[in-house]
């Protein structure tokens, strides 16, 4: 069975073909990371304006590598599946908007996925595919949950963030510290010259133990830059980085990813010893993360297999694995209906 997957939920614009939810035919994602840069973080209105651009030669060329020799390349295509929430209203509008199109002129069944759960099902493009009961860590810019699959469709939510996502932190420090936009990568290739120990940042303590808090993190950074530079409140944080020397940008951030890595691998550390999963896998932007992949190797016992970067951070691929697996369990959702979700929980 071959989906193609749509995915549109904040700044790529992609399209995938993948058969069998275990193997890619094509990936193709569209960035639109140079759009944003200038303003420090997506814009809205220009994330929905270049998807509406880019989405359909997209999907023509994810057609077109997954089926170079086919005369009829919709003729392959048993189903497609589309991101629906979370994410941005507008972006989610044009991805759902072409994938209903889509699906009532080609007549395909269509089926509206979770982006976050998606994220974590991306780990069944790797092969073997992992065991259940799987422990997973979902980090992107939108989300930090921690969610045990006991099998495919049966999932419990342990923890989440209670107020910043950890990608979202890691963008908000790099825009305090002056590392251009998106800030996770340039916050990772800072730490390399950083000192991780050389700054002490607190971690939050949680009523449950699952549960993350990326905020308090972000106000120490900043009131540790301000401390630096000999400024209070009142002085314009923007203009801060421009006081701080090199190797204190670099000390900064490789102590401020040492703390959020930690934090994020201490609760994967107590769910393991909770839970004692068959396998434990990682999902969404921050799962790119070198400094969470050392950590987590280090400190829990078993082998992790990590999936490659570009299935990590968004892209259609794992849309389409997900697609997959909704339509072996339930009905397709009625092409002339699905909405939008711009708030859905997993
Ligand atoms: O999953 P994703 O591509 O989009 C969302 O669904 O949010 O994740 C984007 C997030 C951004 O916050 C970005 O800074 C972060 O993932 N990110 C990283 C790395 N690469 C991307 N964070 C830490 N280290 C990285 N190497
Ligand atoms: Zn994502």
């Amino acid at each position: 069975m071959k989906i193609l997957g749509i995915e549109t939920s904040c700044d790529e614009t992609a399209a995938a073909v993948v058969a069998d939810g275990a193997k890619i035919l094509s990936n193709v994602v569209a960035t639109q990371i140079d759009l944003h840069k200038a303003y420090g973080g997506v814009v809205p209105e220009i994330a929905a304006r270049s998807h509406i651009e880019v989405i359909t030669p997209v999907v023509e060329q994810a057609l077109a590598e997954a089926f170079p020799d086919s005369p009829d390349k919709w003729d392959e295509i048993n189903a497609i599946a589309v991101t629906y929430g979370p994410g941005l209203s507008g972006s989610l509008l044009i991805g759902t908007l072409t994938a209903r199109t889509l699906a009532y002129v080609k007549d395909k069944p269509l089926y509206g996925v979770n982006h976050v759960t998606a994220h974590a099902m991306a780990n069944m493009l790797l092969d073997p595919q992992p065991q259940f009961p799987m422990l997973s860590l979902i980090v992107s810019g939108g989300h930090s949950q921690i969610v045990l699959f006991n099998d495919r469709s049966d999932y419990e939510l342990l923890g989440q963030t209670q107020d910043d996502a950890v990608g979202e932190a890691f963008d908000k420090v790099a825009k305090i510290i002056g590392l251009p936009y998106p800030g996770g990568p340039s916050i990772q290739k800072a730490a390399e010259s950083g000192d991780p120990t050389k700054y002490d940042f607190p971690k939050a303590n949680m009523p449950n133990p699952y549960d993350f808090s990326f905020s308090g993190l972000k106000t120490a950074v900043l009131r540790r830059v301000q401390e630096i530079c000999g400024k209070d409140y009142t002085f314009p944080s923007f203009k801060l980085a421009g006081l701080l020397s090199a190797q204190q940008v670099n000390d900064l951030a490789a102590s401020f990813q040492r703390v959020a890595i930690e934090t994020l691998v201490d609760n994967v550390e107590k769910a393991y010893n909770e839970y004692s999963p068959a396998s434990v896998v990682i999902g969404g932007g921050v799962a790119a993360n070198s400094e969470l992949r050392r950590q987590l190797q280090e400190r829990l016992p078993l082998e992790i297999r990590y999936i490659p970067m570009n299935l990590c951070t968004d892209n259609a691929a794992m849309i389409a694995t997900l697609g997959y697996y909704q339509a072996q369990g339930r009905e397709a959702d009625d092409a002339m209906v699905l909405q939008i979700a711009p708030n859905l929980k997993m």
